[in-house]
């Protein structure tokens, strides 16, 4: 088989990086993708770097023996601040795209000049952040919260059902937080001295959108990496020619595997929940694997 037909591996601390597949999905839809939810492990927010860069190197080492991926994005922006660097010399061969909270963007969308940025503890503490902090500050008031908490809230929040249109944003769990984190930041709006951009630094936020939104206002814009990182891949597949030129298929011809896999190291029913919920893909794409 030529490697350019060999799929995409896509890797988070759980449901988060749903998000960023779903973008893959939509400017990709010929690849194969096998996304791998670290969920037994997750969040990894306030677990630490050597932890974090311990299972990020496993799964890596996973996708490449089990799955031959052509490519990895690291759908997670904590694993990327760990372990990036170390994945990328360790892999020199492998394609490989991380995800860093979208301050640059921010900074050609703000007006007011004042940026929220949320994010796990591990992102927003790094060193890979604080240097990209520090190249920018100058040029925006960035006010940076970490959320502990959030994403496990959100992936606890997967089993449960959906609540109803106009429900108070407070009656839930995920909701209870970005309450409580969104009003420890100050004050957002496009007034002066306003947050007018609110930066979604963990791919599990995307989830809690609508949440957020009914606390910061419709006038605030949110920042996110899904369809950015969807571009950066294709591309970087193109240059390395490895972009799966689909042959016209026949109407007998069906795929020898399936085109999406989703697998995690937790409970298969979780995966399920937001794959359907989220994906809309079916059950029979997810399966339970072990990654020690
Ligand atoms: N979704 C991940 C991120 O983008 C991590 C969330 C967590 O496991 O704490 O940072």
């Amino acid at each position: 088989m030529p490697q350019a037909s060999f799929p995409i591996g896509v890797f988070d601390s759980g449901v988060g990086g749903l998000s960023v597949l779903r973008a893959l999905l939509a400017a990709m839809p010929h690849e194969r993708f096998v996304y791998l939810a670290d969920s037994a492990n997750a969040p990894y927010g306030e677990r630490g770097d050597a932890f974090v860069a311990a299972r990020t190197h496993a799964i890596t080492q996973y996708l490449r023996e089990q799955h031959h991926i052509k490519a990895l994005v690291v759908a997670c922006n904590t694993a990327t601040a760990a372990a990036i660097h170390e994945v990328r010399s360790s892999h020199p061969d492998l394609p490989l795209v991380g995800l860093e909270p979208a301050i640059k963007p921010a900074l050609a969308v703000t007006k007011t000049g004042h940026v929220g940025v949320i994010g796990t503890r591990g992102t927003l503490t790094s060193a890979k952040f604080s240097k990209l902090m520090a190249s920018l500050q100058e040029q925006a008031h960035f006010v940076v919260q970490p959320c502990d908490g959030l994403a496990h809230a959100i992936e606890r929040s997967v089993a449960l059902p959906v609540a109803a249109p106009g429900s108070p944003v407070d009656a839930t769990e995920t909701g209870a937080l970005c309450a409580r984190y969104v009003q420890a930041m100050g004050s957002f709006g496009t007034a002066p001295g306003q947050m007018d951009t609110l930066v979604l630094g963990c791919t599990h936020y995307i989830f809690v959108a609508h949440e957020l939104r009914a606390l910061v206002g419709p006038g605030v814009q949110f920042i996110e990496t899904g369809e950015p990182v969807a571009r950066q891949t294709r591309r970087l597949l193109d240059t390395a020619g490895l972009l799966h030129q689909p042959i016209h298929a026949t109407a007998d011809e069906t795929p020898a595997t399936p085109s999406i896999q989703l697998l995690t190291t937790g409970p298969v029913a979780m995966l399920e929940a937001a794959a359907q919920r989220w994906l809309d893909l079916p059950a029979s794409c997810c399966r339970s694997v072990q990654v020690p």
